[in-house]
């Protein structure tokens, strides 16, 4: 029997809707490429990131890893599905990816262009990313 914590339904539907109407946040004046991010926790509960680039190129944020950001500073970690809203359609790239398997390697991951909302493109994190780094170093105080 699971805990009702594991019991959400995955709702992609309203995924990608959010991911979508996040992507209209995107601060993206150097590509504009605007890119919005829904990540789902197991126990329903969503989050939403859009892309923050910078003068400085480097240190552009992407939707993806904005979205994660805000799950975990939020306490939450249990995360189960991410949708990501670009158009054209864009796939993780590859530092979210190793970001996004950070969480999970059962994360689902849904692509859509708000443009063509018919198509939906998913994948495992671990169809994106085999092998994924993972550290098994020294014990640390605080994960
Ligand atoms: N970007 C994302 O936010 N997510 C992706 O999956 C691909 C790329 C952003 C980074 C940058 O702000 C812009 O899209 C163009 O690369």
């Amino acid at each position: 029997m699971q805990t009702p914590a594991m019991t959400a339904e995955l709702d992609w539907s309203s995924l990608i809707s959010a991911a979508i109407a996040i992507r209209k946040r995107a601060y993206a004046p150097y590509s504009g490429f605007a890119v919005g991010a829904a990540v789902q926790t197991a126990g329903g509960q969503v989050f939403v990131g859009c892309n923050v680039e910078n003068a400085s190129y480097g240190l552009s944020l992407c939707a993806e890893r904005s979205a994660i950001v805000q799950a975990v500073s939020a306490g939450q970690r249990d995360l189960i599905a991410i949708a990501v809203a670009a158009s054209p359609l864009a796939t993780p790239c590859g530092a979210c990816r190793q970001f996004i398997a950070e969480f999970g390697q059962q994360i689902r991951i849904a692509a859509v262009d708000p443009a063509v909302p018919a198509i939906v493109r998913q994948w495992s994190i671990s169809d994106l990313l085999p092998e994924c780094f993972r550290f098994d170093g020294p014990p640390v105080a605080q994960r």
